[in-house]
């Protein structure tokens, strides 16, 4: 039986709830993002290296996805002949550390921002990456690998339960991070997930040694989870947590955000240009893309995926040699990895299209630095790679999503990708 004092008290915290001042919106659904590693040297020339890397973590993350793809859906996506094999580092990089300090607030390639995770609360400094789907953070059973990040301590959490399993990601210096899998309650933002599947990984790769994020928080769909569960948001929306089910980004040099349950329309002027999924496969893939240089289709038909988690831009390397040879006085750099050059005073507008208006990238967001000193010469933030998802798909990263404030959209049809001019 519930005492008459039980429901007094009830009722008196409902009413503290009711006349409590709300927190602003803002606060709650606002994550601050801080930006890291560049692909330009403080000399403003391209850091061949780490561009190298970052091919090979991308060319990794694809893999995996279609590796989890064939797992939880029994077959390879469309376009994927198969499985490619793992993409390693040469050797001259095997080992060689990134020059670049990892706190330089002058680099431009991921954008962390804060989450946590159990009760009470611990705090972790993570990768939002909209083309993968798990999340995981540092264990506080992990050892040296994991030196100077925030670890997680499920023996501190009350709501922490351990699930069976073991997630494991190989990387392409052939190092690999696992780890156990738990369900506990995670924050992002003030949206809350309950019994939100992850894993707490007990080594680290050295690829994120001296990385300062702790973790990865994938935002795209079920269908590419390591773990073969839904990813934060997906759980989030279904527990109903968020007002509206869509989170959206604005990445820049400064006042970077993911914003989360909404827009942020201080952030953005005019209205979203929407398109819809073109694929179920699990990532924010639209279709009907067309590439223009200077205004003049270049390469079009194609489908494309909007990847917070990739620096530059992708496209299959005989549509992005088409895109180059439609630039007066390029040159391919490297052709091991798909790069190429452009007369860095006389840079073309690169633009991407859906159907409706064309979305320009900035000559900022386009050079990668030049070659050499002096050079005249500036790399293009797009590379022509096999990334083994088919020879009709790109992959755009941070290098197109910096010139647009795009919204990532459960709410509408089944998933939306809608693109606004930033204000
Ligand atoms: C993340 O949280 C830490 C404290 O736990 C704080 O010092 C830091 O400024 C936060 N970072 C961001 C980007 O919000
Ligand atoms: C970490 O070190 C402790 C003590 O040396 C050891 O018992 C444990 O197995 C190690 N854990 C891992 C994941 O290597
Ligand atoms: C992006 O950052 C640069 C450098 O801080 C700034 O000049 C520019 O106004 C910013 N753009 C937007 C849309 O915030
Ligand atoms: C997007 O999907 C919705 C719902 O399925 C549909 O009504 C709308 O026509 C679609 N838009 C386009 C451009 O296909």
């Amino acid at each position: 039986m519930i005492s008459p004092k039980a429901v007094l008290f009830a009722l008196s915290l409902a009413l503290l709830a009711a006349t409590a001042p709300a927190p602003s919106a803002d606060e709650f659904t606002r994550v601050p993002l801080r930006r890291r590693i560049s692909l330009t040297r403080s000399d403003n020339t391209f850091d061949h290296d780490e561009a190298i890397r970052q091919n090979v973590k991308t060319a990794n993350k694809i893999r995996r996805n279609i590796i989890n793809i064939q797992r939880n859906t029994g077959q390879l996506p469309a376009g994927s002949i198969e499985i490619p094999s793992i993409a390693t580092l040469p050797s001259s990089l095997l080992g060689k550390r990134q020059k670049v300090p990892l706190t330089d607030l002058e680099d431009d390639s991921e954008w962390a921002g804060n989450i946590t995770i159990g009760t009470p609360p611990q705090t972790f400094f993570i990768d939002f990456d909209t083309g993968s789907s798990d999340l995981w953070v540092p264990s506080s059973a992990c050892n040296d690998t994991c030196t100077g990040k925030a670890l997680y301590a499920a023996s501190k959490s009350s709501t922490s339960a351990r699930k069976d399993g073991t997630f494991q990601i190989e990387y392409g210096d052939g190092s690999s991070t696992s780890g156990p899998i738990y369900t506990d309650t995670v924050t992002v933002g003030g949206i809350k997930a309950t019994k939100q599947y992850f894993s707490a990984v007990t080594t680290e790769s050295p690829e994120f040694v001296g990385d300062p994020a702790d973790g990865i928080l994938g935002l795209a769909f079920p269908a590419i989870s390591n773990l073969g569960q839904d990813p934060f948001f997906v759980t989030a929306f279904k527990q109903k947590h968020a007002a509206r089910d869509e989170f959206a980004f604005k990445l820049n040099t400064t006042g970077s955000e993911l914003h989360i349950g909404g827009v942020n329309t201080a952030l953005y002027k005019g209205s979203f240009e929407y398109h819809n999924l073109s694929s179920d496969i699990g990532y924010w893939q639209i279709g009907n893309a067309k590439a223009l240089i200077n205004g003049e289709s270049a390469v079009s038909g194609f489908e494309t995926i909007i990847d917070s988690g990739t620096t530059i831009m992708y496209g299959p390397p005989d549509a992005v040699k088409k895109v180059y040879a439609a630039v007066k006085g390029s040159k391919i750099y490297d052709a091991d990895n798909g790069f190429y050059s452009f007369p860095c005073a006389k840079p073309p507008t690169l633009a991407f299209a859906w159907g409706g208006k064309s979305w320009d990238i900035s000559f900022a967001n386009l050079n990668l630095g030049e070659t050499e000193p002096g050079s005249g010469q500036c790399v293009g933030a797009l590379a022509g790679q096999d990334l083994g998802l088919g020879s009709d798909v790109w992959l755009l990263g941070d290098s197109f999503m910096k010139n647009v404030y795009t919204v990532f959209s459960f709410a509408i049809a089944k998933g939306a990708v809608g693109f606004a001019a930033l204000k």
